[in-house]
């Protein structure tokens, strides 16, 4: 891997397991729930973190090549930010060795079961901003709602334990990158089951932030119907987005909007080739999949997009939600101003739109019977909305 990717935040996913409690014919995270293995879920989860992380797979030494295939099918495009390298007997071995390929530039490292497969983006994201906030170890918890007993060998009780002061650990649980690298290399090999175990005995602070019920782990058959069940309910597998881009008319008669080009009309100015209906379209593509908007996820500023057509950003933009999971259902965009005059173009915009996207994307035009700027024939505005459905 290359050694200048400039991004500060590595998740290193400890995939590395055998799962005996499960008991599989495979190891527990190239298990299959509902058409994706656990990995592959762990790992679209941190894909669709709005901005580029590390990510670290440590699977068993048998699996590197299907952890590799995994990746590669989670993240086209992506290799040079998604490496996979061999794990260890322990899970605390296995945290090491991902430990030792982060990269130069990471100074906050994430680690995380890939057995807690249905673990929210928003978790890891929340997780991230509170290292970086306050220098800390930081733990999702839930707290424990059963009354917690002490008990002897038989089964015995000793005691309870206050479980107001108790919280259940889950992860990922994030950490100053060289805190944590100084923890293991204190702690050598150990029976920790978790990293903030390891951090807080090397005298690092560990906070806890609130933690996802969905981000439970996959330790038994039951555990693993569970997460059946709940894919089941999940209402967001199929998401909207909106999107909206004005731009104003220059003076040279060079006009792309739709995807068509208008001769004789007067061109729309921006950075790139001012084709709102087609930015608007990447909005609402991006906005859908959680992946941000065209102005971050492709730069205006940017010389590479400099004058670039409508079809570049739209194609980009299926390009990022292939590789977040995610592909289009339909796009319904509407234009709104007085010129050019669109109806006898319309099916035309449709053809052109509708083979860029990949799925149909309908266009209607209006006009605004003459009031603001598109009434005076300043410019033009467009607004779209998109469905996309996760993979
Ligand atoms: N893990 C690992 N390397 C190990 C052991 C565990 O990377 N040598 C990972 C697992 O793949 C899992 C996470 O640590 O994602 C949490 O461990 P656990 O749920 O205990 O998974 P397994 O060890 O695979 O399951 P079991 O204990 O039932 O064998
Ligand atoms: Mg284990």
């Amino acid at each position: 891997m290359s050694g200048d990717l400039h991004v500060s935040t590595a998740v290193i996913v400890v995939a590395a397991g055998s799962g005996t409690r499960l008991g599989a014919a495979l190891p527990k995270a190239f298990v299959d729930l509902a058409g994706q293995t656990l990995l592959e879920r762990s790992l679209r989860s941190i894909i669709l973190l709005p901005y580029p992380v590390q990510v670290v797979v440590v699977a068993p030494a048998d699996f590197v090549s299907d952890a590799q295939a995994i990746a590669h099918k989670v993240a086209p495009g992506l290799e040079a930010l998604v490496s996979v390298v061999a794990g260890g007997a322990t899970r605390h071995d296995s945290v090491a060795e991902g430990l030792a390929v982060v990269q130069a530039s990471v100074q906050v490292v994430l680690v995380h079961d890939a057995a807690r497969a249905l673990t929210p983006t928003t978790l890891f994201a929340d997780v991230d901003m509170a290292v970086q906030a306050t220098g800390a170890g930081i733990v999702p918890a839930l707290p424990v709602v059963d009354s917690l007993k002490q008990v002897d060998v038989t089964g015995g009780v000793l005691g309870i334990a206050d479980r107001e002061q108790l919280r259940a650990a889950q992860t990922p649980q994030g950490f100053p990158r060289a805190e944590l690298e100084a923890a293991y290399a204190a702690a050598g090999s150990s029976d920790y089951t978790d990293d903030a175990a390891v951090f807080a005995a090397n005298g690092g602070a560990v906070t806890t932030i609130p933690g996802d019920e969905v981000a439970f782990k996959i330790t038994t058959a039951w555990d693993l119907n569970r997460a059946h069940q709940v894919l089941g309910g999940v209402p967001d597998a199929h998401r909207v987005g909106t999107g909206i881009d004005v731009h104003a008319f220059g003076e040279a008669e060079n006009l792309w909007l739709a995807g068509l080009h208008w001769p004789g009309e007067k061109e729309l100015s921006g950075h790139s080739d001012g084709d709102a209906v087609a930015h608007a379209i990447c909005d609402a593509l991006l906005s859908a999949a959680g992946l941000g908007d065209i102005g971050s996820r492709f730069g205006t500023a940017d010389p590479a997009y400099a004058n670039a057509s409508g079809e570049v950003f739209v194609r980009g933009t299926i390009e990022l939600l292939a590789a977040a999971g995610f592909e289009p259902i339909n796009v319904s965009v509407q234009l709104i101003g007085n010129k050019p005059r669109f109806s006898p173009r319309r099916e035309e915009a449709q053809d052109v739109l509708t083979e860029w996207v990949g799925a149909p994307v309908s266009v209607s035009a209006t006009t605004t019977d003459g009031l603001g700027f598109t009434g005076r024939g300043e410019g033009v505005a467009a607004i779209a909305t998109a469905l996309v459905r996760q993979r």
